[in-house]
């Protein structure tokens, strides 16, 4: 499949990730279903699109036409049948849980046509385990967004141990329409974003644990210091 035959994506959750994502899809000018597990979470999902939408139209940084037929591209449901049935890519943005993931990954294999790629955003999971509930280890590839996705501008693209160069070119294609930066990284546990983020994290606990600074005064200095916008502790919180 080449970027120029997918015209419809699926995004698995409605979250803080999902529905970032399907706003970057939006944008992009695809076609986007957001699925999540009841009418509630998708349409909370959708209202968050709304207002960060809104918030760019505000700034000036898009037309509000522009805005209006972002929106009007994105559909919720609950039913991933209907997402994902017709979708050139699905993008899987669930709750940090593999059972869960592997489960839903095996239903989507039954359900997407048979060229259709499959892209995780898991934080941590190695995307050659996910690729294993599927049939088509060849179309999946882990696609890790950051938070806010409709912001943030890295795509981490993590190559499974049977993803094609054909998948990896095709996403890392489609993370370049999102307006992302695309970074390719061996697949691993935590692959390099979350590893090194985590590394930081436990740095900054052993030096509590040691008494050398209080958790509040660790966060402060490390964004006063280094310039990160969150402290490594308030975002391991967020995170969990
Ligand atoms: N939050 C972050 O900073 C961040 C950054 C990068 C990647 N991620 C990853 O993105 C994924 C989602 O994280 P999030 O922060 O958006 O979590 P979230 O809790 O905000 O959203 C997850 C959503 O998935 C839904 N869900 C659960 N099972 C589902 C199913 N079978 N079908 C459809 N929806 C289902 C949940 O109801 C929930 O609304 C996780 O794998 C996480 O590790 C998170």
């Amino acid at each position: 499949m080449k970027i120029e035959d997918i015209k419809k994506i699926a995004v698995l959750g409605s979250g803080i990730m999902g529905s970032g994502i399907a706003e970057c899809a939006a944008k992009a000018g695809y076609k986007v279903v957001m699925t999540d597990v009841s009418d509630e979470l998708v349409k909370h999902g959708i209202d968050n699109i709304k207002t960060s939408v809104n918030r760019i139209v505000n700034k000036g940084k898009i037309t509000k036409a522009d805005a209006d037929a972002a929106l009007n591209r994105i559909k919720g449901t609950t039913d991933v049948r209907e997402a994902a049935r017709d979708a050139q890519v699905v993008i899987e943005a669930i709750s940090e849980d593999i059972g869960l993931k592997k489960r839903v990954f095996k239903e989507l294999d039954a359900i997407c046509p048979k060229e259709s790629v499959i892209a995780s955003n898991t934080s941590a999971i190695m995307i050659t385990d996910l690729a294993s509930a599927t049939k088509r280890g060849d179309r999946f590839i882990g696609m890790h967004f950051f938070s806010p996705a409709q912001i943030m501008k890295l795509v981490e693209i993590i190559k499974g141990a049977e993803t094609s160069e054909e998948t990896f070119q095709l996403i890392r294609d489609l993370s370049v329409k999102f307006n992302k930066v695309p970074i390719a990284v061996n697949d691993a546990p935590g692959f390099f974003t979350t590893r090194y983020i985590t590394a930081c994290a436990a740095e900054a606990i052993r030096l509590f644990e040691s008494r050398i600074a209080g958790l509040k005064d660790i966060d402060t200095m490390c964004k006063l210091a280094f310039n990160f916008p969150a402290g490594p502790i308030e975002l391991r919180t967020s995170l969990v």
